[in-house]
């Protein structure tokens, strides 16, 4: 069986309804790669964006069949799109209020994709209202970040408002905790939630993982010793001594 033979989603391209899918082509390989292996999984789902509603039915297949699946849409119209076994929210993912009540009713999710309108206060707040609503070990997965290039979606390049730079800026917070520069660069709490963010050619994928500071560990004729030297800066006691 060939790799794309295996790949389910490239492979629901063949078994489309009447209901249009809008992905990226490369945006299947990035789904096989990161969840492919979790067909099957009861999940808390939800996905900000219908249009067509060509996504739910590769989605109510994908997962397992006791998964809670939650679409929103700004359109009314695509409240008609709800299948059996899904629920369809109408509102405005930059709508703060809307979010929260949208999180607080089907939430805490385990996948998150946003597919919406690509603005970058859009992508923000949508970001900022649901992230505490994704559990442990979720992913947050941000499609069509190109936007963040576009200034008509309030990005442009290097924009300091853009999703993207938001998303880099998110990477040294990750790293925080090998700060040596606490007066410019202080320990950020999302050390301590983000387990990995991924860029994809207009996609970004942003695990989140709860985990205290990080450990060095090594072995020697089968003993393993564990440390948080690494978290010592040159002169400078690791702030984590304590935890040792
Ligand atoms: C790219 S389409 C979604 C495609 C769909 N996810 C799929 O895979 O086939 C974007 C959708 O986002 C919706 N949208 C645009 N702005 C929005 C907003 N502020 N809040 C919620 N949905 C919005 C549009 O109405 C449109 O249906």
């Amino acid at each position: 069986m060939t790799a794309q033979a295996e790949n389910f989603f490239l492979n629901y391209l063949e078994r489309t309804g009447d209901r249009k899918l809008f992905k990226m082509h490369h945006y299947l390989g990035v789904y096989h790669d990161l969840i492919g292996h979790r067909r099957g999984e009861n999940v808390r789902f939800l996905e900000i964006g219908i249009y067509k509603g060509g996504s739910m039915p590769m989605w109510q297949e994908f997962w397992g069949d006791d998964s809670q699946l939650t679409w929103l849409d700004i359109d009314p119209k695509c409240k008609d799109l709800e299948l059996p076994g899904t629920t369809v929210e109408i509102g405005d993912q930059a709508n703060w209020d809307f979010m929260l009540r949208v999180a607080k009713t089907h939430g805490p999710f385990d996948i998150i994709i946003d597919d919406g309108g690509h603005g970058m206060y859009q992508q923000r707040i949508s970001f900022d209202a649901l992230w505490p609503y994704l559990n442990n070990g979720g992913l947050y997965i941000i499609e069509d970040t190109h936007t963040s290039y576009w200034p008509g979606f309030g990005g442009g390049y290097k924009a300091p408002k853009s999703f993207m730079e938001y998303c880099k800026s998110l990477i040294d917070q990750m790293h925080s905790w090998y700060t040596d520069q606490d007066d410019i660069f202080p320990l950020s709490p999302w050390a301590r939630q983000l387990g990995m963010i991924s860029f994809y050619d207009s996609m970004i994928v942003i695990k989140k993982q709860h985990h205290d500071a990080p450990v060095s560990i090594a072995s020697e004729n089968g003993k393993m010793s564990a440390s948080r030297a690494m978290l010592s800066v040159r002169d400078r006691k690791s702030i984590f001594d304590k935890a040792e």
